[in-house]
């Protein structure tokens, strides 16, 4: 008889996001006179930048003309576009990454969770606490976690991320061999700066193990010590591999661009982990729509770079009303300053789940529960900051009339 993969069978209840948006869709249902205001996936409400729907409009005729259609492109992604993010994300930078670094996927959360295919299974994962939750539910859905005990996964190195700490993860007392990063984080909305980056990048030169750093949100920084990239920490090309999205930097959420950088420096026993997940990529993955890549390249047009920083601005400017919003009603927040993800202490140490149900039900606001990203994050919920200004300022009103 055929035997199921039955890791799958220890992985506990639903994906954090779909019990999030069940719950809120049965609350709408049940109370259709409610305006419910969504302040919990991280999804974006701005449409594309002109320049990107102009790009994606050409790329459409194209493929009406049998001169200029498309069929397979290179699963890596077309040169057009990985030379683009080679010279602006990175040359721009002070950092050299060759075009066959760069593998453009549909999602940094496909390649975040994918990515685990050219690892073994015996590799011991060092994942921070709280933490977006693909990383966690993947390496459990491997084998890679063990098993779920208390609350907890009995083969993870947790990283508790804590407030005396500024919630950033302190260094592994054991030997670790793959250590999940992600900066501007999510859920916490903090950021490292390079100065505390090096130290994960010499522990992972020391103990042979490789960072797989998270670096969606990167567009949202503000503070000039903070790293765009960690190639911009010294030594990390040897260590470390860099996941980025247009899903957040460009409003892509729907729209699927990404791209995973794999530098040839980095080796374990000799082989090369570019070319294992080639081969990966190649046999799994037949690439991104030309028609989105082209979209995607237009976000580096100087009229796309101007658009996409706008939007990036106004989802700051929202942040900044949550981040003052909820102080103003007494609140203890953090985040939000280099990140779209504001983290609040929920009042009177009332449990998160708790706190979202009584935000739903009274200001119908939709949060994330802190407690869904793992046991550390009990005692806060998250807000996004993707909402529409006026959602935003609306939120925070009936947040402040709600605990008055
Ligand atoms: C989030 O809300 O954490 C993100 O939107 C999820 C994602 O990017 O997959």
């Amino acid at each position: 008889m055929a035997k199921i993969n039955d890791n799958y069978l220890k992985l506990p209840g639903s994906y954090l996001f779909s019990t999030v948006a069940k719950k809120s869709a049965a609350y709408s249902e049940a109370h259709p006179d409610k305006n419910v205001i969504k302040m919990s996936i991280g999804d974006v409400t701005k449409p594309l930048a002109p320049a990107v729907i102009e790009a994606m409009h050409k790329a459409v005729d194209e493929m009406a003309n049998a001169e200029t259609f498309r069929g397979y492109g290179p699963e890596q992604g077309y040169d057009f576009l990985r030379e683009k993010i080679a010279e602006f994300d990175y040359k721009a930078r002070g950092i050299d990454i060759a075009v066959d670094e760069i593998f453009v996927s549909d999602g940094a959360k496909s390649d975040c969770g994918n990515i685990g295919d050219i690892f073994s299974v015996d590799n011991k994962v060092a994942i921070c606490d709280p933490v977006y939750p693909v990383y966690m539910d993947t390496n459990a859905m491997a084998g890679r976690a063990g098993d779920y005990v208390d609350g907890k996964w009995n083969n993870i190195y947790y990283m508790p991320c804590l407030e005396e700490n500024g919630f950033l993860p302190q260094l592994p007392k054991e030997k670790v061999d793959i250590i999940y990063l992600c900066f501007p984080n999510n859920p916490l909305g903090v950021a490292a700066t390079r100065e505390q980056l090096k130290p994960w990048v010499d522990y992972a030169k020391e103990n042979g193990a490789v960072i797989l750093y998270d670096s969606a949100y990167e567009a949202f920084i503000t503070n000039p010590n903070v790293p765009h990239s960690i190639y911009e920490v010294e030594g990390a090309k040897e260590v470390a591999i860099e996941f980025r999205s247009f899903s957040k930097t460009a409003g892509f959420t729907g729209t699927r661009c990404a791209y995973t950088v794999i530098p040839h420096e980095l080796k374990l026993d000799g082989v090369e982990l570019n070319s294992l997940w080639n081969r990966r990529h190649t046999t799994k993955f037949n690439g991104v729509p030309y028609i989105i890549q082209r979209a995607a390249e237009a976000v580096y047009t100087p009229e796309g770079q101007a658009q996409t920083k706008e939007a990036i601005a106004y989802y700051l400017e929202n942040a900044r009303i949550i981040r003052e919003g909820l102080t103003e009603a007494g609140f203890t927040v953090y985040g939000g300053e280099n990140a779209p993800y504001i983290w609040a202490k929920t009042p009177n140490g009332m449990g998160s789940w708790e706190f979202f149900d009584k935000l739903l039900e009274e200001a119908n606001v939709v949060t994330t529960p802190g407690e869904g990203f793992g046991p550390s994050g009990e005692g806060y919920v998250r807000l996004t900051a993707f909402s529409t200004k006026e959602n935003t300022i609306e939120a925070m009103r009936r947040i402040k009339e709600l605990v008055k």
